[in-house]
């Protein structure tokens, strides 16, 4: 029986990167004996185009009885106007929430081939830059109550608030992921909050510790996030995995990615208990690359090698791809976002997506 994965290409170059990626699957299935089947839903942006509702009911059916969710990217100018309750990127959130994709990891890692891209003076990176970033994502002020108060007072103006809030049970489960996590990989979490302020941190703080005891081996550190925003550019080697809330961790996740200095190259994971998971690259739909061929097909393509690896169960072949991608890398292809010299052979995502499947 084959894998069921649920494909959500979306807008902007999400539906070519994604294409790129189901190629390079397909090599894959081909090499390990493994057959993945494909059902193509819609969300975002072509989901309201075609139904008027950014996450139509059927997708998030379809999604839940499948094995695996990837996802390109949702978004653009087009949809700009519409309500603030069908807008792309609430689909994003629809789906994040309705499958209770509670645990967002967004690695930022420096590949060895790439390591001048970075904007960070080499000596700060030297030996290279491995961090895992856990992002709360169902939970916080994303979720919490927002309203929008008509204005009483026209010396005040309209009045607008959105509630921070987390429960000890969100707290505890994605303090957990992040334990894990770190007993694989480096043995530390630095937790990240805004606890000299807000009460909702210092329940967050107190709740990381408690579970820290579970991990004796695992080193905790505590951060206020405008210092961690600081010391990600300061010395970002002192980070290994770091657990945060769903708006800190939107934040922090970006400057890590851009540390990196290829967030085209950067994928991402998006898990519920058990196996379930949605995969997505860290980039969103690039309005102003869609249809020119130059999209970077690869954050995809790794977002592919995570669903693989955690949903799927399937880690020699998700070495495959990223053994894949190093090869395509150090035979010297790069595609356009990649700061190449004049020795490297520039690609669009196209040939991107045709060599890495060929190297599979
Ligand atoms: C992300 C994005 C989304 C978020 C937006 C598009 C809703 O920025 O995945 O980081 O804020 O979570
Ligand atoms: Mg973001």
């Amino acid at each position: 029986m084959g894998y069921r994965i649920t494909v959500l290409a979306g807008d902007g170059i999400g539906p070519e990167v994604v294409n790129e990626t189901l190629k390079v699957l397909d090599k894959v299935g081909k090499k390990f004996g493994r057959e993945f089947e494909y059902d193509h839903c819609l969300i975002g942006g072509a989901a309201i185009d075609a139904t008027g509702e950014c996450l139509p009911k059927e997708t998030v059916e379809k999604a839940l009885a499948s094995d695996a969710v990837l996802l390109g990217a949702v978004g653009g100018p087009k949809w700009d106007s519409q309500p603030a309750a069908n807008r792309p990127e609430k689909a994003l959130l629809g789906i994040r929430k309705a499958l209770n994709l509670y645990a967002n990891l967004r690695p930022a890692v420096v590949f060895d081939e790439l390591k001048d891209a970075s904007p960070l003076k080499s000596e700060i990176l030297q030996g290279g830059l491995d961090i895992l970033i856990v992002r709360e994502l169902t939970g916080g002020i994303y979720f919490g109550e927002h309203e929008l108060k008509p204005e009483t007072d026209p010396e005040i103006g309209e009045v607008a608030y959105d509630v921070e809030e987390y429960s000890q049970m969100e707290i505890r489960r994605i303090a957990r992921v992040a334990f894990d996590l770190a007993m694989k990989r480096g043995k530390k979490v630095t937790s990240v909050d805004k606890a000299n302020v807000l009460e909702s941190s210092r329940l967050w703080r107190r709740t990381v510790a408690e579970v820290a005891k579970d991990y004796p081996e695992v080193e905790l550190d505590n951060l206020y996030v405008d210092n961690a925003a600081m010391q990600l550019v300061r010395a970002p080697k002192q980070f290994d995995v770091i657990v945060t809330s769903n708006i800190f961790g939107d934040i922090l996740s970006d400057e890590a990615s851009q540390i990196t200095g290829s967030i085209g190259m950067l994928p991402s994971a998006s898990l519920t208990e058990g196996s379930f998971g949605m995969y997505e690259p860290v980039h969103g739909s690039a309005p102003d690359i869609a249809g020119t061929g130059k999209a970077n097909p690869i954050a995809t393509i790794l977002s592919a090698a995570m669903m693989l690896r955690y949903s799927l169960g399937l880690s020699e072949e998700a070495d495959a791809i990223e053994n894949a991608v190093n090869e395509f890398l150090k035979a010297g292809y790069r595609t356009p976002d990649l700061q190449a010299s004049p020795d490297h052979k520039v690609v669009g995502t196209e040939e991107a997506g045709n060599l890495i499947a060929d190297m599979i």
